[in-house]
């Protein structure tokens, strides 16, 4: 054993991930999951798609100012077509629906599941009155809220509850913030998934396993903020939006601290920054999820890991057949020198 310790001193960063992964369940780093993804989004209404529109918004305390939606071609300056919500887009391009139309919804229809971390909206002009947030981890074949968003929540949603959900599937409804210029300056709003789940008494991992997880999401938009009357003209009620960032990784099951491209996948121009949509599998496990055992490791059933235990597929002879200390969370010296000879076996083609 000692010239494998030795090795493992030497090579720190390497084995560094390896240990993140050895002693329970690991995630790989978040990153946008927009980038290189925005032709899975969709809006159920977007203005100036067939020809161009007029809207008007309030400009200062008395004046209106009318500008033109024409969206018939992507890249037009006034274009307000969904892909603009991208990050990648820049601050200064948005999406928006028609006037008038109620509700309205944005969707992503991932083409794999991935871990969702948290969510951030930015609104350019009027925040909506009410809106939810919902997705589905089985491509699109149920659906559940993650939470709903209203200026006024009993008025808006009246069946929904306020405050910390108290299980997994127990959405409720959160206050926007009333701003005093809220009409013209916009709002931003952010949903952290694992705050949802901060009442809830669960590991990590175990929040991660039942929350995290998306292949669609889902934001609609369900009340419209009021437009203040003055004059004969109203101006006009519409959703926008400048940026949406959705934080997330590759879904793994808590069995790899990384993400790759899948074997094959075609390379574009965002590859070197997007978020993989495969996992680069550890604790014997397999699958662009990790979500079964890798060949020759079915000696106990697969599991996602755990906070303290990587719940790891073990092959038929790799414990040998005692029967204690499979289950045996302890690092007692056998499990700690079969570790170290796993990770021989692992480093040897890295050197
Ligand atoms: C959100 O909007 C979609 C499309 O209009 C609808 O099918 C779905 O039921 C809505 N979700 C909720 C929770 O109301």
């Amino acid at each position: 054993m000692r010239p494998v310790l030795l090795l493992c001193f030497i090579l720190p960063g390497f084995l560094c991930t390896q240990q993140a992964c050895s002693r329970g369940a690991c995630y790989p780093p978040v990153g946008d999951l927009l980038i290189g993804r925005t032709q899975h989004l969709r809006a159920s209404s977007t203005c100036g798609l067939t020809r161009p529109e007029t809207y008007c918004t309030q400009y200062g305390e008395w004046q209106m100012k009318c500008c033109k939606c024409d969206s018939r071609l992507p890249h037009n300056y006034n274009s307000h077509r969904v892909e603009n919500v991208a990050s990648s887009s820049g601050p200064v391009r948005w999406w928006q629906s028609q006037k008038d139309v109620n509700p309205v919804s944005l969707q992503l229809d991932l083409d794999r599941r991935f871990q969702l971390q948290d969510i951030m909206m930015d609104f350019k002009g009027p925040m909506p009155a009410g809106m939810l947030i919902e997705r589905s981890s089985d491509f699109g074949k149920t659906w559940h809220v993650y939470q709903y968003l209203a200026a006024d929540c009993r008025s808006a949603f009246p069946r929904v509850r306020q405050g910390q959900p108290q299980s997994w599937q127990d959405p409720r409804c959160q206050s926007l913030p009333q701003r005093p210029h809220a009409h013209q300056d916009g709002g931003r709003v952010q949903l952290n998934v694992m705050d949802l789940a901060s009442g809830i008494p669960a590991t990590q991992s175990q929040k991660i396993q039942e929350l995290g997880g998306i292949t669609n999401l889902r934001v609609n938009f369900t009340r419209l903020a009021p437009v203040p009357q003055r004059g004969h003209y109203p101006p006009s009620a519409y959703y926008a939006v400048s940026q949406l960032r959705l934080r997330g990784s590759c879904f793994c099951h808590g069995h790899a601290d990384r993400c790759a491209p899948e074997p094959g996948a075609p390379t574009g121009p965002s590859t070197a920054v997007q978020v993989h949509d495969a996992c680069v599998c550890q604790h014997n496990t397999a699958g662009s999820n990790c979500e079964r055992c890798a060949p020759f490791y079915n000696n106990r059933p697969w599991r996602p890991a755990d906070d303290q235990d990587p719940h790891e597929c073990q092959s038929m002879t790799e414990w040998g057949s005692s029967p204690s200390g499979l289950r045996d969370l302890s690092w007692d010296t056998e499990r700690m020198e079969s570790l170290l000879f796993k990770f021989s076996l692992n480093c040897a083609p890295a050197i």
